[in-house]
């Protein structure tokens, strides 16, 4: 059986870093509208630029241009079998594109997976993020550090640190999280298919586990 899995929660919750281990757990294709906008920065796409505008001051990119993006995504061949969706939707209107989007294909989601974590503990998270531009893994230099100084165990890559993860910009975003995407928990609360995992101070493995758990449960129906 399939799944079709949406990861909510604010910035630095720990989506990114669930959403890996989840598709590779389960072989289902990762697909985090973030990266997707800084993969077409990086090839100087005028996407990426558009989208840059936006990804620095730490508001969202345009619903229209982010669903039509994701619509376009998700009808390629790997999203067949299931997804999971990693910093999409975060709007009202873009859960409401998404289920309209699934209706049209007699299809549902079957789990939205929201990871809790208070924005003090946040802000600390973000400012230690660093990430291999090579195979996108993501590390935080207090609470999983690379072994080697500024580089990549996978693959020797130096690791970045991402332009919105400035703490004026990180405040911005966690206000337009509160304000814009937060809603949406009501919406999938509503629909019956919302499952949040209270993370503060839990380390990524209990997380992990905690999500293959309610994952295992949504598979037994
Ligand atoms: P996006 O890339 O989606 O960023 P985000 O939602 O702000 O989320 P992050 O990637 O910052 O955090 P995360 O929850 O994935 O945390 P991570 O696992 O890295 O979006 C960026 C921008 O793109 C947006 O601001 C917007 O402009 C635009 N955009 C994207 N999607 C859009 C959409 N749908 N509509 C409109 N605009 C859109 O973890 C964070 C850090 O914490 C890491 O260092 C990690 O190692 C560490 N960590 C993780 N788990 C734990 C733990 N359990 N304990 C301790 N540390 C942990």
């Amino acid at each position: 059986m399939g799944l079709r899995i949406v990861m909510l929660g604010a910035p630095g919750a720990g989506k990114g870093t669930q959403a890996k281990r989840v598709a590779d757990a389960h072989s289902l294709p990762h697909i985090s509208t973030g990266d997707i906008f800084r993969a077409n920065l990086a090839q100087g796409t005028p996407l990426g630029t558009k989208a840059k505008e936006y990804m620095d001051a730490g508001t969202l990119v345009p619903d229209e241009l982010t669903c039509a993006l994701v619509a376009d995504r998700l009808a390629e061949a790997d999203c067949a079998p299931g997804y999971i969706l990693d910093g999409f939707p975060r709007s009202l209107p873009q859960a409401e594109n998404l289920e309209r989007l699934l209706d049209d294909r007699s299809q549902r989601l079957d789990v939205a997976v929201n990871i809790d974590v208070p924005d003090p503990e946040i802000v600390g998270r973000l400012t230690a993020r660093r990430s291999c531009p090579q195979c996108g893994r993501i590390y935080n230099l207090t609470y999983d550090p690379p072994r080697r100084e500024g580089v990549c165990d996978d693959d020797g890559a130096a690791l970045v640190q991402r332009d919105d993860d400035r703490e004026e910009t990180i405040r911005e975003r966690l206000r337009v999280y509160h304000e814009t995407t937060e809603p949406i928990i009501a919406f999938y609360e509503e629909r019956g298919i919302l499952k949040t995992i209270p993370a503060s101070k839990m380390p990524p493995d209990d997380v992990f586990a905690q999500i293959e758990e309610l994952l295992a449960a949504v598979r037994a129906g």
